[in-house]
């Protein structure tokens, strides 16, 4: 891809990008977390700052070099993770949820290491974390604000996407097939871009700038409608 011909479509668009895996606590030294590496956001925020975006990232857990040029804030829990994005939405055009927001975490995260004292080891309860992505979507701050999920799907790819999209209510679904070695820790992306009016659009397997980019091609029709 020559970065040179990329147009700055996206000049004066306020983009917000949620990138990497949020770490649930169990105590000070132990964390439930994910396998995502950040590397897809970062190739949202990078393509979006090369077309001409203000670019803010909220960073889980992410050890990449920070995009240059963006505002990064870090972040390590769900909860973290949605109290930067409920500060930093109001000003976004755009909001790109590509972190992995765990689904679940410990209902305590105790005060001491925990000890392996000769007892049975206890279970450890789990409380459902809110869905950030469905609240930004269903709550906004302003209507013509765009806002992209994502989703991984191991089975019936489109038909879970679909769903998923209108439980959630956000504009554009990006999907990726997991699986057969791809995604998580990859450089490479199998994706489909489901929209809320029902186009789909499929990106074959490329780099996760490319797909980036073609998210972003999607994105800029909208805010572009929206203006005019
Ligand atoms: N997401 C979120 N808040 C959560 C969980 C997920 O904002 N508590 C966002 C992710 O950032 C992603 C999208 O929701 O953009 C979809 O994540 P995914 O895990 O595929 O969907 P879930 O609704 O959690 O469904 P599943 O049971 O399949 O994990
Ligand atoms: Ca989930």
């Amino acid at each position: 891809l020559n970065r040179g011909n990329l147009p700055a479509d996206l000049r004066g668009c306020r983009v917000l990008i949620t990138a990497g895996g949020t770490r649930e606590p169990i105590d000070p030294v132990r964390y439930l977390g994910n396998h995502s590496s950040g590397r897809q956001g970062y190739a949202f925020a990078e393509t979006a700052l090369a077309r001409g975006a203000e670019v803010t990232v909220v960073s889980a857990n992410v050890t990449l070099p920070d995009p240059a040029g963006a505002t990064v804030r870090r972040v390590g829990s769900a909860a973290e993770l949605r109290e930067a994005v409920l500060q930093e939405r109001s000003g976004a055009d755009v909001i790109v949820m590509a972190a992995a927001v765990a689904d679940f975490r410990p209902v305590n995260s105790a005060e001491g290491k925990l000890k392996k004292d000769g007892a049975q080891p206890q279970p450890v309860a789990l409380a459902q974390n809110p869905d950030i992505l469905a609240e930004i979507s269903q709550d906004r701050t302003h209507s013509s604000q765009v806002v992209v999920g994502f989703a991984a799907e191991t089975e019936d790819v489109l038909g879970n996407g679909r769903s998923k999209l209108a439980a959630k209510g956000c504009d554009l679904l990006v999907v990726n097939r997991v699986g057969e070695g791809r995604a998580f820790g990859t450089t490479d992306n199998q994706v489909a871009v489901l929209s809320a009016d029902g186009s789909v659009a499929d990106i074959p397997l490329s780099e996760k700038a490319d797909i980036a980019d073609r998210v972003w091609d999607s994105v800029v029709e909208r805010v572009t409608n929206d203006a005019s």
